[in-house]
């Protein structure tokens, strides 16, 4: 069997995994980055799948960390969200990375709203700005769709001149605009990670055209491009990217801020979702 095809094949395991434990069919998938993992909290939760019990699903290695999908409703809205995502640099499969998005899509999501923790490399950027992603670069980490097409799921060549859905760009914004929240517009980079950039990097990233920078988002959107999602991204800024203040870098200083800013980005993310 080729490459692709197995993906396919484990991706088709989980689903009828899920499909065993619940009936639940969601219309919009959201990707839960650092910092908003208590967004349950605000979903009228019907049933949890914890990662472990799919057979072949990426699963944490750090105790503690697997990560589960929570099924319920905002408001009247059937809604799915992945608490823990899948990174590249944890050491999967860059298919394996983007299983999740496709078996949401398999479950009947049609639109998929994906968030992150990113570094500000756009110097008008402050630390705890919420960024609407409008554009990537994803020329610094693995293309997921590299290997045999998987053409139940979409195209060979697909098109991405328009990855993030104009409509659902307009929605997030107008809700900011209600909400009082203010928000940046960008183009989010994926780089692998785990290290931080340096800071001869990220001026480079400034030349290209970026942002902001993280890493995660790219390959998810790029896989839900692929199998026909609507996508919106918003990005917490978290920190002014390497080089551009004299703080070194670290988890802890990301984590902290996106907890801080965690309130306001639950609040854009209820509104944005009882608005779709
Ligand atoms: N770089 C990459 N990823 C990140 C950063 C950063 O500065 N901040 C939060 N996630």
């Amino acid at each position: 069997m080729s490459e692709q095809n197995q993906s396919y094949e484990k991706l088709k395991n989980c689903y009828a995994c899920v499909r065993k434990m619940t009936d639940f069919v969601p219309r919009v998938a959201i990707v839960l980055g650092s910092g908003l993992g208590d967004y349950a909290e605000q979903i009228r939760v019907e049933k949890e799948i914890p990662y472990e019990e799919l057979a072949g699903f990426p699963v944490s290695t750090v105790p503690g960390h697997a990560g589960k999908f929570i099924l319920g409703y905002i408001d009247t809205v059937p809604v799915i969200c992945m608490k823990g995502r899948v990174h590249f640099y944890e050491g999967y499969e860059i298919s394996d990375v983007v299983l999740p998005i496709r078996l949401m899509k398999l479950m009947g999501a049609e639109i998929l709203l994906l968030t992150n923790a990113a570094g500000g490399v756009n110097a008008t950027f402050h630390a705890g700005d919420l960024m609407l992603i409008k554009d990537h670069i994803s020329m610094f980490a693995p293309n997921p769709l590299i290997g045999a097409n998987i053409d139940e799921l979409g195209t060979r060549f697909p098109d991405m001149s328009k990855v993030y859905d104009e409509e659902l760009q307009t929605i997030i914004k107008n809700t900011a605009n209600k909400s009082d929240i203010y928000l940046q517009e960008g183009v989010y980079a994926q780089l692998t990670g785990p290290s931080f950039e340096s800071p001869a990097e990220i001026r480079a990233l400034r030349m290209l055209g970026c942002d902001a920078v993280g890493m995660s988002t790219v390959v998810e959107a790029i896989a839900a491009n692929h199998c026909g999602m609507r996508i919106a991204g918003i990005s917490c800024i978290c920190n002014l990217a390497a080089g551009m203040t004299a703080n070194p870098l670290s988890h802890e200083e990301v984590q902290s801020a996106a907890d801080q800013t965690a309130p306001k980005f639950k609040k854009l993310l209820t509104e944005v979702v009882r608005n779709l």
